[in-house]
């Protein structure tokens, strides 16, 4: 007995360790199918994907092309993400109807917005085409020649593989390049939006709560996919129907407790877990704080103008949330690399690397991995961090230096490309440049270049440096430029940009602004581009191997491939955990915690009066559970950017939830993921469905959707069985 009792114990031990993961949805047979079996899966491999019935993958397209989203009903209905939806909620809102701050839904399909230029994409088959890919590529020796002939491959596979006229072949690299696989995708480009709440729900505790769990935000939107008359994909016409899903989510309305198992499909963005110890140690010592500095100083300067001036608010507050996001991403993935010893962990890993390559004699080929890793992270060191200053200054956060650097990039057009060529990118620039600048104020980003102008003179690697920049005295600089310079608005620019090119380019090189950027800009292209894509291609091609060796010394490990924004899929429970002494988190926000969050006219933690009322009079319906209304919850599935809008599903393939970010204390989760610490946060479906209905009133959209009892179904069937 004692024994037994050890043994289930070793066996719930390890299945916890072992958690964590996005697998390829075609390879779940074997493996995976057992772990999650055994983590309390109920049904198959085979219903998640298949090439030969309808299956879960049938129901999860990519959203927007960086986003997921789920299809919930038989009309082509889909969910995803507050913050997926974003933009086009924002560019049906007026002053008039402000979508944004007060909600938007169709109560009739007529009534359904279309969107420009936007698309899901679902998967129709993943098909292996590695040998295809690699045909002919080992024997060459040059890392340069090599990438070529696999360019080459990828485009001929592409163009002979078999598919539907309205299908497309995609190719992505797995493993490093250790694998390749063809999707072949269907995109559906008429989307129209069906619903979304207020801000004020779906970005309740807007960036004070981003990354952050206790989470109390209604994180989501509705979309309807349109096809034509043969269900195929079609640019948007009046003429196109809702789309019939090859298959579409039930609801599940037994909500969820600790130690139920979840998955999550979507499509994971970008994950780096296989990084040697050099590397990790060069993120969190030297890239992530250089990137922080800079944002810091430029969200500073923006919110104290946003603060102050609410119209500037309205301009900003999008710009200001995109940078926000990953700033403060990073300050909690440099806090938990440290906290959980990732550079110890990899060198740990990287010593029993070392020896069982000795072991297996394999010496020759990859004996001398690590110490190159550690010379050429070594040698691109002061390269990479040039080259984040200069992105996160220049390209990224200076909104005069961004405008700037791209009108560089259209003299270097005319220098390599032409008359022709120059008129084309002008007109591109033009076009887009209008919109720029309607929210471009160059009050708060003279201030902003003059802070971070100050910290790339003084930070970046001063050998990379025109001599004059690091005397100069920033403000001086910044009243010069934003005074003088024909880039700060609109008008001032297309004037500038009339003429033949010869005059355009001779007046632009007289722009103070212009000038300034120019010099900087063809000393970054000349001495620091070149040389960092020349050391980071020689390690891409050792990561190859080192994924290679790993692949290859471990052949019972549990290594699954880096994110690449294809379809995975990851699993868990629902789970709390430890953030730090003393702490205990649970695993269920409710509406309570919303109001004790409440700051009546806060522009973050504002509530509408209407869901107060709700929350008063416990107007919950069919969604409560045991009188109080679930919000948000978390669990162990290994998410990243792009999971966004990702289903949460039960053991029995319901949807229960709606992925949307991962806890502070997690956010190291893309370079060293812990099982014990990282967590997704999820908006409950019941906090969904009680918007909709009790909050919007929309029966229209609940009456479309399949809602279930998974759970009071399989408890009397065991009491059958019993
Ligand atoms: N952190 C989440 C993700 O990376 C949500 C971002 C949107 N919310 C925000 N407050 N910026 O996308
Ligand atoms: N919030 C992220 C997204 O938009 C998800 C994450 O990074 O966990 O995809």
């Amino acid at each position: 007995m004692k024994f037994l009792k050890l043994l289930l114990l070793l066996f719930i031990v390890q299945t916890q360790a072992q958690q964590g993961g996005m697998w390829i949805p075609s390879l779940l047979k074997g493996m995976n199918e057992t772990e999650m079996k055994n983590l309390g899966m109920k049904i198959s491999a085979e219903d998640i994907y298949s090439v030969n019935k309808s299956s879960l993958k049938d129901a999860v397209p990519q959203f927007d092309g960086g986003c997921t989203a789920e299809v919930i009903s038989p009309k082509g209905l889909i969910l995803t993400n507050h913050h997926c939806g974003y933009d086009n909620i924002q560019s049906h809102s007026t002053v008039e109807n402000d979508y944004l701050t007060n909600g938007f839904w169709a109560y009739k399909m007529e009534d359904e917005l279309m969107n420009k230029d936007l698309e899901v994409t679902f998967i129709v088959s993943i098909n292996d085409v590695t040998s295809q890919v690699l045909d002919g590529v080992t024997s060459i020796m040059s890392e340069v020649e090599k990438q070529k002939k696999i360019q080459e491959n990828i485009s001929k596979t592409n163009a002979s593989f078999k598919k539907e006229a309205w299908q497309e072949n995609r190719i992505r690299t797995f493993f490093e390049g250790n694998q390749y696989i063809l999707f072949i995708i269907e995109s559906y480009k008429d989307v129209r939006l069906v619903g979304a709440p207020p801000s004020s729900i779906g970005k309740f505790g807007s960036d004070t709560d981003n990354w952050v769990w206790p989470r109390h935000t209604g994180d989501f939107s509705l979309f309807r996919i349109y096809a034509d008359k043969n269900n195929r994909p079609a640019a948007y016409s009046k003429e196109n129907v809702p789309y019939t899903p090859k298959h579409f989510l039930p609801i599940s309305l037994d909500g969820i407790q600790e130690n139920d198992f979840t998955m999550v499909l979507g499509f994971p963005g970008r994950t780096q877990e296989y990084l040697p110890s050099f590397a990790v140690a060069q993120i969190q010592n030297e890239l992530n704080p250089a990137k922080i500095e800079v944002r810091d100083a430029a969200l500073k300067v923006q919110d104290g103008f946003m603060r102050k001036d609410n119209a500037i608010k309205i301009q900003y507050a999008s710009k200001y949330a995109g940078v926000a996001n990953y700033w403060k991403k990073w300050i909690g993935e440099t806090m938990g690399l440290k906290k959980s010893n990732a550079i110890a962990k990899k060198q740990k890993e990287e010593l029993a690397f070392q020896q069982n390559v000795i072991k297996a004699g394999k010496q020759v080929e990859y004996g001398n991995l690590l110490s190159d890793f550690q010379k050429n992270y070594i040698d691109i060191k002061e390269y990479a961090i040039a080259r984040d200053y200069f992105t996160e200054v220049f390209l990224r956060n200076t909104e005069l230096l961004s405008t700037a650097y791209k009108v560089y990039q259209l003299e270097q057009v005319f220098n390599t490309k032409g008359e022709q060529a120059f008129n084309d990118r002008k007109n591109n620039l033009l076009a887009s440049l209008k919109d720029f600048y309607k929210d471009f104020n160059p009050t708060v980003d003279e201030k902003v270049f003059e802070k971070l102008i100050q910290i790339y003179a003084t930070k970046s690697p001063k050998q990379f440096l025109p001599n004059n920049l690091t005397a100069i005295n920033s403000a001086t600089l910044a009243s010069d430029i934003y005074k003088n310079s024909k880039l700060v608005n609109y008008e001032a620019l297309t004037k500038l940009f009339s003429g033949d090119s010869k005059t355009i380019l001779a007046n632009l090189n007289q722009d103070v602004g212009y000038i300034f950027v120019k010099e900087i800009a063809d000393k970054y292209m000349k001495e620091v581009l070149p040389k960092f894509d020349e050391i980071n291609l020689k390690n891409i091609a050792l990561q190859r191997s080192y994924m290679k060796a790993q692949l290859e010394l471990n052949k019972n490990a549990r290594i699954f491939p880096d994110a690449n924004s294809t379809l995975r899929i990851t699993y868990g429970k629902v789970k709390g955990y430890e953030p730090k002494d003393a702490t205990i988190y649970n695993c269920t926000t409710y509406l309570d915690g919303v109001m004790e969050k409440y700051v009546p006219g806060d522009y973050e933690f504002d509530v509408p009066k209407k869901l107060i009322d709700l929350y008063n009079t416990k107007d919950y319906g069919q969604y409560a559970e045991n009188g109080k209304m679930p919000v948000c919850f978390i669990g162990t599935n290994h998410t990243t950017g792009g999971n966004s809008g990702s289903p949460a599903i039960d053991a029995y393939g319901n949807l229960i939830g709606l992925n949307f970010d991962r806890v502070w204390e997690g956010t190291m989760s893309d370079i060293n993921y812990d099982p014990s610490i990282c967590r997704n946060i999820m908006v409950d479906a019941r906090y969904v469905l009680f918007i909709i209905d009790k909050f919007a009133g929309a029966k229209n959209i609940i009456e479309e959707l399949k809602l279930v009892h998974p759970k009071k179904k399989s408890k009397k069937r065991k009491s059958i069985n019993n």
